[in-house]
């Protein structure tokens, strides 16, 4: 799409969840592989609010990857090929406490990994680099996050884990994660999150609260349709939002994500 760096401008990225499958009407399409394969859908060039954006559907445009089967590398590997220097990450969660209800929006600040066997990294032999992970979200990317949500009004900070799925955790297991103070759970931010890092790109949260976990709710535990269902009554709102997050966003990036990272491109 772009054959040289001049045409291709410092966009915002964006990465739809579960029910987020189109956001610009009108958009070209970058299909050109990645030397990781296939990401989960063409990435939509296009413009929103008036700024140059690239949208993703990280499930693909039909649901049809799973969690562990997300293609991540292609997928952040496309965005960043396009121009992408900041990605906003749109996806469900579920709650592991009461006081965080289904309806709410989160923009965490730390992450545990507890998926099993996917491509995490863009580093292999013979390139070896180890990218620091402290902070995994562009702290300024936070922090415009909760000002475009402050009428939601989003939640500041929390930890996500990440388990593998595709399957919901035991109640066992919920409880387990929210006895170690963990706020979310969730099954794509990982290794999302990392690669996003390794590549330069800052990384933006907005978690959209579908549930409670198995461990917080009476009755038979979480359903996808539960999840689907919410997410779907919330999207039109999720719309809006990351068009006044991508208005409002700075033209230029004030963090070291870029130059903190180790980019293997
Ligand atoms: N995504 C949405 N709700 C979830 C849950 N309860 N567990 C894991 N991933 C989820």
């Amino acid at each position: 799409l772009f054959e040289t760096e001049a045409d291709r401008p410092e966009r915002i990225g964006i990465i739809g969840g579960s029910g987020l499958y189109e956001l610009l009407g009108n958009a070209d399409h970058d299909r050109a592989g990645t030397p990781y394969g296939k990401a989960s859908d063409a990435v939509a060039v296009g413009e929103l609010a008036g700024r140059p954006v690239a949208f993703l559907p990280r499930h693909g445009d039909r649901h049809q990857y799973p969690p562990h089967q997300i293609n991540y590398r292609a997928n952040l590997w496309a965005l960043r090929r396009v121009g992408v220097t900041r990605v906003v990450g749109v996806g469900a969660v579920g709650s592991l406490t009461p006081s965080i209800a289904p309806g709410s929006l989160v923009v965490p600040d730390q992450l545990v990994d507890r998926t099993a066997g996917r491509p995490a990294t863009f580093f292999e032999h013979p390139h070896t680099a180890h990218a620091p992970f402290a902070d995994p979200y562009c702290a300024p990317g936070r922090a415009e996050v909760l000002a475009a949500a402050s009428d939601w009004p989003a939640i500041d900070g929390g930890t996500q884990v990440v388990i593998e799925g595709p399957r919901f955790s035991t109640r066992a297991e919920s409880r387990w994660y929210a006895a170690q103070g963990w706020s979310l759970v969730g099954m794509t931010a990982l290794p999302e999150v990392a690669l996003a890092r390794e590549l330069g790109m800052c990384y933006l949260p907005l978690c959209l609260v579908t549930d409670l976990d198995a461990g917080v709710e009476v009755g038979a535990g979480v359903t996808q349709e539960e999840v689907m269902a919410r997410f779907a009554a919330n999207l039109e709102r999720i719309r809006g939002l990351v068009g006044d997050l991508v208005a409002d966003l700075p033209l230029e990036r004030s963090c070291d994500c870029a130059e903190s990272a180790p980019n293997p491109m």
